[in-house]
Protein backbone atom coordinates (compact mmCIF):
# COMPACT_ATOMS: atom_id res chain seq x y z
CA UNK A 1 0.00 0.00 0.00
CA UNK A 2 1.52 3.28 -1.20
CA UNK A 3 -0.57 6.20 0.87
CA UNK A 4 0.00 8.28 3.21
CA UNK A 5 -1.98 9.80 6.18
CA UNK A 6 -0.76 12.93 4.13
CA UNK A 7 -2.91 12.00 1.12
CA UNK A 8 -5.61 14.04 1.04
CA UNK A 9 -8.48 14.64 -1.42
CA UNK A 10 -11.41 17.20 -1.57
CA UNK A 11 -14.19 18.00 -4.21
CA UNK A 12 -11.71 20.39 -6.02
CA UNK A 13 -8.83 18.71 -5.64
CA UNK A 14 -5.87 18.65 -8.62
CA UNK A 15 -3.86 16.64 -6.83
CA UNK A 16 -3.13 13.30 -8.75
CA UNK A 17 -3.70 10.04 -7.29
CA UNK A 18 -0.86 8.11 -5.85
CA UNK A 19 0.23 5.66 -8.44
CA UNK A 20 -1.28 2.20 -7.22
CA UNK A 21 -4.66 3.91 -7.07
CA UNK A 22 -7.32 3.84 -9.34
CA UNK A 23 -10.65 4.85 -9.90
CA UNK A 24 -13.57 3.12 -12.13
CA UNK A 25 -17.04 3.95 -12.76
CA UNK A 26 -17.62 0.26 -14.18
CA UNK A 27 -20.42 -1.32 -13.12
CA UNK A 28 -18.81 -4.66 -13.51
CA UNK A 29 -17.20 -5.01 -10.84
CA UNK A 30 -16.35 -8.76 -10.25
CA UNK A 31 -18.48 -9.87 -7.40
CA UNK A 32 -15.80 -11.72 -5.62
CA UNK A 33 -13.82 -8.73 -4.79
CA UNK A 34 -17.01 -7.03 -3.77
CA UNK A 35 -17.94 -9.70 -1.37
CA UNK A 36 -14.33 -10.01 0.19
CA UNK A 37 -14.30 -5.91 0.01
CA UNK A 38 -17.92 -6.19 2.44
CA UNK A 39 -16.72 -9.07 4.62
CA UNK A 40 -13.72 -7.12 5.54
CA UNK A 41 -15.91 -4.53 7.17
CA UNK A 42 -17.72 -7.30 8.64
CA UNK A 43 -20.61 -7.29 6.58
CA UNK A 44 -23.00 -10.58 5.67
CA UNK A 45 -22.32 -12.04 2.59
CA UNK A 46 -24.38 -12.15 -0.71
CA UNK A 47 -24.87 -14.31 -3.07
CA UNK A 48 -22.53 -13.20 -6.20
CA UNK A 49 -25.26 -13.66 -8.94
CA UNK A 50 -27.20 -11.28 -6.78
CA UNK A 51 -24.58 -8.34 -6.39
CA UNK A 52 -23.57 -8.84 -10.41
CA UNK A 53 -27.39 -8.12 -10.95
CA UNK A 54 -27.52 -5.08 -8.27
CA UNK A 55 -24.58 -3.41 -9.94
CA UNK A 56 -26.32 -3.65 -13.29
CA UNK A 57 -29.49 -2.51 -11.69
CA UNK A 58 -27.74 0.75 -9.88
CA UNK A 59 -27.24 4.17 -11.44
CA UNK A 60 -23.58 4.61 -10.74
CA UNK A 61 -21.12 2.49 -9.41
CA UNK A 62 -17.27 3.56 -8.23
CA UNK A 63 -14.72 1.31 -7.30
CA UNK A 64 -11.02 2.28 -5.78
CA UNK A 65 -8.26 -0.04 -7.06
CA UNK A 66 -4.96 -0.56 -5.55
CA UNK A 67 -3.48 -2.41 -8.20
CA UNK A 68 -5.67 -5.26 -8.95
CA UNK A 69 -7.40 -5.00 -4.93
CA UNK A 70 -10.87 -3.28 -4.74
CA UNK A 71 -9.94 -1.05 -1.53
CA UNK A 72 -12.91 1.05 -1.90
CA UNK A 73 -16.86 0.70 -3.64
CA UNK A 74 -19.78 2.90 -3.31
CA UNK A 75 -22.85 2.64 -5.57
CA UNK A 76 -26.20 4.50 -6.14
CA UNK A 77 -29.80 3.57 -7.25
CA UNK A 78 -31.95 6.01 -8.79
CA UNK A 79 -34.61 7.44 -11.40
CA UNK A 80 -32.07 10.21 -13.01
CA UNK A 81 -34.15 13.10 -12.71
CA UNK A 82 -35.38 13.46 -8.66
CA UNK A 83 -33.77 10.96 -6.66
CA UNK A 84 -31.03 8.76 -5.62
CA UNK A 85 -29.44 6.62 -3.22
CA UNK A 86 -26.27 5.79 -2.20
CA UNK A 87 -25.54 2.40 -1.02
CA UNK A 88 -22.79 0.15 0.14
CA UNK A 89 -20.22 2.66 0.68
CA UNK A 90 -17.15 0.70 1.82
CA UNK A 91 -13.28 0.93 2.06
CA UNK A 92 -11.08 -1.59 3.38
CA UNK A 93 -9.65 -1.08 6.83
CA UNK A 94 -6.41 -1.08 6.35
CA UNK A 95 -6.75 1.78 3.73
CA UNK A 96 -9.83 3.94 6.46
CA UNK A 97 -8.67 7.20 7.47
CA UNK A 98 -6.23 8.05 4.20
CA UNK A 99 -8.96 9.62 2.00
CA UNK A 100 -10.39 7.09 -0.30
CA UNK A 101 -14.08 7.05 1.23
CA UNK A 102 -13.48 10.34 0.08
CA UNK A 103 -12.55 9.91 -3.07
CA UNK A 104 -15.60 7.01 -3.48
CA UNK A 105 -18.05 9.65 -2.44
CA UNK A 106 -16.79 12.73 -4.96
CA UNK A 107 -16.36 10.45 -7.99
CA UNK A 108 -20.00 8.89 -7.06
CA UNK A 109 -21.40 12.33 -6.52
CA UNK A 110 -20.05 13.41 -9.64
CA UNK A 111 -21.54 10.81 -11.81
CA UNK A 112 -24.54 11.81 -10.20
CA UNK A 113 -24.42 15.95 -10.64
CA UNK A 114 -24.59 14.73 -14.69
CA UNK A 115 -27.82 14.31 -14.32
CA UNK A 116 -28.49 17.21 -12.06
CA UNK A 117 -30.72 14.95 -9.35
CA UNK A 118 -31.75 17.20 -7.02
CA UNK A 119 -31.46 14.94 -3.63
CA UNK A 120 -29.53 11.98 -2.76
CA UNK A 121 -30.05 10.18 0.10
CA UNK A 122 -28.96 7.49 1.79
CA UNK A 123 -28.61 5.55 5.03
CA UNK A 124 -25.83 6.23 7.53
CA UNK A 125 -24.60 2.97 9.93
CA UNK A 126 -23.99 4.18 13.76
CA UNK A 127 -20.66 6.03 14.29
CA UNK A 128 -20.26 7.19 10.02
CA UNK A 129 -22.35 10.30 9.88
CA UNK A 130 -19.56 12.20 11.11
CA UNK A 131 -18.49 11.16 7.56
CA UNK A 132 -21.08 11.84 5.40
CA UNK A 133 -21.86 15.18 6.90
CA UNK A 134 -17.94 16.48 5.18
CA UNK A 135 -20.19 15.91 2.05
CA UNK A 136 -23.30 18.25 3.03
CA UNK A 137 -25.56 15.27 4.28
CA UNK A 138 -28.08 15.79 7.01
CA UNK A 139 -29.89 13.97 9.33
CA UNK A 140 -33.26 14.12 9.20
CA UNK A 141 -33.88 17.43 7.85
CA UNK A 142 -36.48 19.16 8.46
CA UNK A 143 -37.69 15.94 10.88
CA UNK A 144 -38.59 13.88 8.13
CA UNK A 145 -37.32 10.13 9.31
CA UNK A 146 -36.33 7.51 7.42
CA UNK A 147 -38.20 4.05 7.34
CA UNK A 148 -37.95 0.56 6.66
CA UNK A 149 -39.77 -2.31 5.78
CA UNK A 150 -37.74 -5.05 5.67
CA UNK A 151 -38.03 -8.80 4.31
CA UNK A 152 -36.10 -11.82 4.65
CA UNK A 153 -35.91 -13.80 2.09
CA UNK A 154 -32.35 -13.77 1.19
C1 LIG B 1 -17.06 5.16 6.70
C2 LIG B 1 -15.92 4.87 5.73
C3 LIG B 1 -16.48 4.57 4.35
C4 LIG B 1 -15.01 6.10 5.64
O1 LIG B 1 -13.98 5.86 4.68
P1 LIG B 1 -12.50 6.44 4.88
O2 LIG B 1 -11.71 6.06 3.70
O3 LIG B 1 -11.99 6.02 6.20
O4 LIG B 1 -12.78 7.99 4.89
P2 LIG B 1 -11.73 9.16 4.52
O5 LIG B 1 -10.37 8.81 5.01
O6 LIG B 1 -11.85 9.48 3.07
O7 LIG B 1 -12.30 10.36 5.39
C5 LIG B 1 -12.85 11.55 4.82
C6 LIG B 1 -13.15 12.47 5.99
O8 LIG B 1 -14.16 11.87 6.82
C7 LIG B 1 -13.65 11.66 8.15
N1 LIG B 1 -14.17 10.39 8.61
C8 LIG B 1 -13.91 9.16 8.14
N2 LIG B 1 -14.61 8.24 8.80
C9 LIG B 1 -15.33 8.91 9.73
C10 LIG B 1 -16.26 8.51 10.73
N3 LIG B 1 -16.59 7.22 10.92
N4 LIG B 1 -16.82 9.48 11.51
C11 LIG B 1 -16.51 10.79 11.33
N5 LIG B 1 -15.64 11.23 10.39
C12 LIG B 1 -15.05 10.29 9.61
C13 LIG B 1 -12.14 11.67 8.01
O9 LIG B 1 -11.52 12.05 9.21
C14 LIG B 1 -11.94 12.69 6.89
O10 LIG B 1 -12.07 13.98 7.45
P3 LIG B 1 -11.19 15.24 6.90
O11 LIG B 1 -11.54 15.40 5.46
O12 LIG B 1 -11.63 16.36 7.75
O13 LIG B 1 -9.76 14.84 7.08
C15 LIG B 1 -15.04 3.69 6.21
O14 LIG B 1 -14.64 3.94 7.54
C16 LIG B 1 -15.71 2.34 6.14
O15 LIG B 1 -15.71 1.67 5.11
N6 LIG B 1 -16.29 1.87 7.28
C17 LIG B 1 -16.86 0.52 7.36
C18 LIG B 1 -18.08 0.35 6.48
C19 LIG B 1 -19.15 1.37 6.82
O16 LIG B 1 -19.54 1.52 7.98
N7 LIG B 1 -19.63 2.04 5.78
C20 LIG B 1 -20.69 3.01 5.90
C21 LIG B 1 -22.02 2.32 5.70
S1 LIG B 1 -23.38 3.45 5.92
Amino acid sequence: MVLSGIWRRNENSKEPLPDNLSVSHDKAVPPNAVQELCASVGWSRREPDLIVRALENSLAVVSIWDKDELVGFARATGDKVFNATVWDMVVRPDYQRLGVGRLVMCELLKELDEYSIPLVTLYADPGTDGFYKRFGFLADPSGVRGMFRERNEY
